[in-house]
């Protein structure tokens, strides 16, 4: 069956399957579930962010040199659980120390940086002392991926080595657009941009640049029409997170395992952008204006309204609270397609039954 599936080659890297596992922060991704999904034949991504809380070496002052440090051990880690096969790393570009977060990434060994939640410009410089490390920017639109490869010709002279486009229609997390309204835009649909992007890269890239989609991706189905558009390769997030392998708690998993559909809420995050989560009870609080925020402990986000305005909360320590399944005070980020999640799935299922 797989051999009617498209080849997905990212860089130096073909899994035997054309799936990536997103990265979901705040450490709902990491070694284990990255480590299985690699070892299962896909691509499987650890996402940088909020590492060092859980070290034993983070003393409240350091996070930035631990996060670093408990970066290159996860990628490590999880490059032996998967016996070898293709470990990313997600890094958000809103992060106060993306450098490091990169560096940390390609000195663990990483094989493909996936970076989003801004445009990364200057990915192709802060990797240049690992040639073999594939990049993939995330993108919404085919204008976003424009500017990313008019910046790396020009300054760098090389090309991404596959973009995800991710709809903000599904999505789980932060949203790649920067209007609540454009959340619902068609315009940014899967259907509009993969084709779209695909043509674009034939036309005026005149590249051979892998494209992958993702957002409200379940099942086989999903993945087939995806490729019908153009897609040589799917990325599911919020299907992995409750999984067995899943690195958040048991209570992170079992709030998205009861979850239903008309539970996911659209919230303005403190880093500008609009994110798609549950309404948990802390969520409510802040839309309904009472939330009391924890203080900021590390200063992640390079544009953060909490730290510099008061406004809207901490958000590392909400993700934080989620991932420890604090259902009273947690922000739990889903796609719109948690509502289907009913058991906690080993993604040797998913595999089966994606792949048969
Ligand atoms: C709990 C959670 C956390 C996420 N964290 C990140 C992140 O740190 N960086 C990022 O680029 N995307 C993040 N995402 C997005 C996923 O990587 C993935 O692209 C997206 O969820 C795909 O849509 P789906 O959930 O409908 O499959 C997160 C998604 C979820 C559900």
């Amino acid at each position: 069956m797989a051999n009617s599936l498209p080849v997905l080659s990212i860089g130096k890297h073909t899994p035997k399957y054309p799936l990536i596992q997103g990265g979901m922060g705040v450490r709902i991704s990491g070694p284990n579930l990255a480590g299985a999904v690699a070892g299962a034949g896909g691509i499987g991504t650890i996402a940088s962010v909020g590492l060092a809380v859980g070290s034993d070496a983070f003393d409240g002052r350091n996070y930035f040199e631990v996060n670093q440090v408990v970066l290159k051990e996860n990628v490590e880690r999880a490059k032996k659980i998967s016996g070898g096969g293709v470990i990313a790393v997600n890094v958000m570009v809103a992060l106060t120390d993306y450098g490091l977060h990169i560096r940390g990434a390609c000195e663990g060994g990483v094989d493909i940086i996936i970076s989003g939640a801004g445009l990364p410009l200057r990915l192709p410089e802060l990797t240049k002392n690992f040639p073999d490390v594939a990049l993939v920017p995330i993108v919404s639109s085919t204008k976003a991926a424009n500017l990313i490869v008019r910046r790396w010709e020009k300054l760098y002279g090389r090309l991404p080595d596959a973009f995800v486009v991710e709809t903000p229609l599904y999505a789980g997390g932060h949203l790649g657009v920067t209007r609540m309204e454009q959340v619902t835009d068609e315009a940014l649909s899967l259907e509009t941009v993969i084709p779209e992007l695909v043509r674009y890269i034939e036309d005026e890239v005149r590249a051979d640049i892998p494209v992958i989609g993702a957002g409200g991706i379940w099942g086989r189905s999903d993945m087939e029409k995806v490729f019908a558009l153009g897609a040589r390769g799917v990325q599911m997030g919020t299907r992995f997170a409750a999984t067995v392998e899943g690195d958040a708690s048991i209570g992170f998993k079992q709030a998205l395992i009861d979850a239903t559909e008309s539970d996911v809420v659209i919230i303005k995050s403190p880093v500008g952008i609009p994110g798609r989560a549950l309404r948990s009870p802390f969520v409510q609080r802040y839309l309904d204006g009472t939330a009391e925020s924890k203080p900021c402990f590390a200063n992640c986000l390079s544009h953060c309204s909490y730290r510099t305005d008061k406004q809207a909360f901490c958000i590392a320590q909400a993700l934080v609270d989620a991932y420890r399944g604090n259902w009273e005070d947690g922000l739990f980020f889903c796609g719109s397609n948690v509502g289907r999640i009913e058991k906690m799935e080993t993604v040797e299922e998913i595999f089966g039954e994606m792949f048969g």
